[in-house]
């Protein structure tokens, strides 16, 4: 297997004295690869680097140019699991949502997810919790946050075959309600202050022109 961000380097060569210069031709998931024209005749290699997730499962095949069923190919494994996260301090209104998500992707897939609360298993049938997985994130949400039920410290934790346990820790803090007002009354308002204080400013200028004019 290969490792993410690394380099590999594949070398095709043909057995067979009669082969040894013989044109060959390298293949990514079926579609040409271009090689320099002294990387073509007896033996090729190709580089791939760095290896990005995409390689992974990528099928590379080396066939003579001149014969295509004279071939040989190999499928990458590539390696990879998520990066250990900080500690996030999540803050949520009272009967809003919470979501909290944890980064998953990894080959081999992940083998168990494990949420806790206050360091125990997350009860999804009482405290209206739904948790879902797609192979990247795993998610766990709260459609109405109460205090109660849904402060405190949670932690989800990820085992992988290959890498084994990574973890995430939030916490969260479930905040009071706030007001919420429209857009388009807050900026009329605004408009409507401005134009008042500028009248203000305006008439009283005028009295001041006015007191003026008759020194
Ligand atoms: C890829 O390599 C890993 C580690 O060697 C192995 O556990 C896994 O089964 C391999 N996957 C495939 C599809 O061969
Ligand atoms: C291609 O190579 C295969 C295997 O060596 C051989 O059976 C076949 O006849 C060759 N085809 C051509 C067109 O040379
Ligand atoms: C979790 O622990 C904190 C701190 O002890 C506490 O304030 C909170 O209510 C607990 N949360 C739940 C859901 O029991």
């Amino acid at each position: 297997s290969f490792i993410l961000e690394k380099t590999v380097s594949l070398l095709c060569t043909p057995d067979g004295d009669s082969e040894a210069e013989e044109e060959l031709v390298w293949l990514r998931n079926g579609a040409v690869v271009r090689l320099n024209e002294e990387n073509r005749k007896g033996r090729s290699s190709v580089c791939i680097s760095p290896i990005i997730h995409e390689d992974n499962e990528a099928v590379f095949t080396c066939h003579l140019s001149r014969n295509a069923t004279v071939s040989a190919s190999v499928t990458l494994n590539v390696t990879y699991h998520p990066q250990l996260s900080e500690a996030e301090q999540v803050e949520v209104e009272i009967e809003s949502m919470l979501v909290l998500s944890c980064d998953i992707w990894a080959n081999p897939q992940v083998s168990s997810i494990l949420w806790t609360l206050n360091g125990s298993a997350v009860d999804l049938s009482a405290s209206g919790f739904t948790m879902s997985s797609d192979g990247f994130t795993s998610q766990l949400t709260a459609n109405t946050v109460e205090r109660s039920l849904h402060e405190g410290t949670y932690e989800c934790t990820a085992h992988f075959p290959l890498h084994g346990t990574i973890s995430k820790v939030f916490q969260v803090t479930v905040t009071e309600k706030t007001m919420k007002f429209p857009l388009f009354p807050i900026i009329a308002g605004v408009v409507v202050v401005c134009l008042t204080a500028i009248l203000a400013v305006v008439s009283r200028w005028k009295k001041i022109a006015k007191v003026t004019y008759k020194q």
